[in-house]
């Protein structure tokens, strides 16, 4: 039976008995396959005899827009019921109330690896993120946390932010779950409308035809984005738009004047008003 912890006194008693080691699956709810995957990964990465949390909590201080936050889907009951299926031990489910105090000073900024892809566009996203999952470590203490690679920038952020702060929890990346069609699961896809869903798959598949490139030797930025971008934009429905689309470097997430070590490129588009993220890695031929 999972047990529901709503405040941190209670969660806090709660884990004191539970059996070590402990691996937190942070989240927002909405729960789909992607989720669940991660879930899975904390059993195995625990064993039958450790502990398994999630913490759901739509974190307001990591929405830059306001309309996101209001239409972000939450569907609580069906998420606890999908956690109980995988056996997950403890759900922290905190209220903005307690983990944000009206007169709180503090937040966790980051420098460099913001300057852009999503830290670009959304001023504020990663400092909220950031500081709620510093809360959620220093409240629960797991051993290790499991995110989602699909977040690439967020999840580049919270091991900078482990190795820089020394935070004592192991930070785990888990592949990116897909649709049959190649999209990206993520929470805000059932947000689409019919024929945005049909047409999402186009960020994954302009991705993956530029990527291929990489097969001709081509070095050049430019031709990547170029590519990338007339596929995203080819036939595009009116309200489609794009955000961002980048090539940076894997590491230090900064754009690449030639490509010659691991590269990411990344993209945000807009289904408008739903915000969808979908990036691929391109590993230069080394001759
Ligand atoms: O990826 C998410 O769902 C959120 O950004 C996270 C890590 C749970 C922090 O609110």
């Amino acid at each position: 039976m999972i047990r529901r912890c709503h405040d941190v006194s209670s969660v806090r008693e709660a884990l004191s008995t539970a059996p070590c080691p402990l691996a937190l699956v942070p989240t927002m709810g909405a729960l789909h396959e992607g989720h669940l995957a991660l879930l899975r990964a904390a059993r195995e990465k625990v064993g039958p005899g450790g502990t398994v949390a999630i913490s759901i909590f739509v974190n307001p201080i990591q929405f830059d827009r306001p309309e996101d936050l209001l239409n972000y889907p939450k569907t609580l009951e069906n998420d606890l019921a999908a956690c109980e299926a995988e056996g997950v031990d403890l759900a922290f489910i905190p209220n903005a109330d307690e983990l944000y105090l009206p007169d709180r000073s503090i937040l966790v900024t980051e420098s460099l690896l913001t300057k852009h892809l999503c830290g670009a566009t959304r001023p504020g996203h990663f400092d909220g993120v950031l500081t709620v999952v510093l809360k959620l470590f220093n409240i629960l203490q797991p051993d290790c946390a499991i995110f989602g690679k699909k977040d690439f920038q967020q999840l580049a952020l919270i091991n900078r932010m482990v190795r820089d702060l020394d935070v004592p929890v192991e930070i785990i990346g888990h592949p990116t779950i897909r649709e049959p069609d190649g999209l990206a699961l993520s929470s805000r896809n059932r947000k689409l409308t019919p024929e945005h869903r049909a047409d999402a798959p186009r960020i994954q598949r302009a991705l993956s035809a530029a990527r291929d490139l990489v097969q001709t030797g081509e070095q050049s930025p430019a031709v990547y984005l170029d590519a990338a971008k007339s596929h995203l934009l080819s036939d595009a429905l009116a309200d489609f738009s794009l955000d961002y689309l980048e090539l940076v470097d894997s590491v230090s997430l900064q754009p690449i004047a030639k490509l010659t070590a691991p590269a990411t490129l990344a993209t945000a588009c807009f289904y408008h008003p739903v915000r969808l993220i979908d990036h691929t890695e391109i590993v230069p031929i080394v001759s």
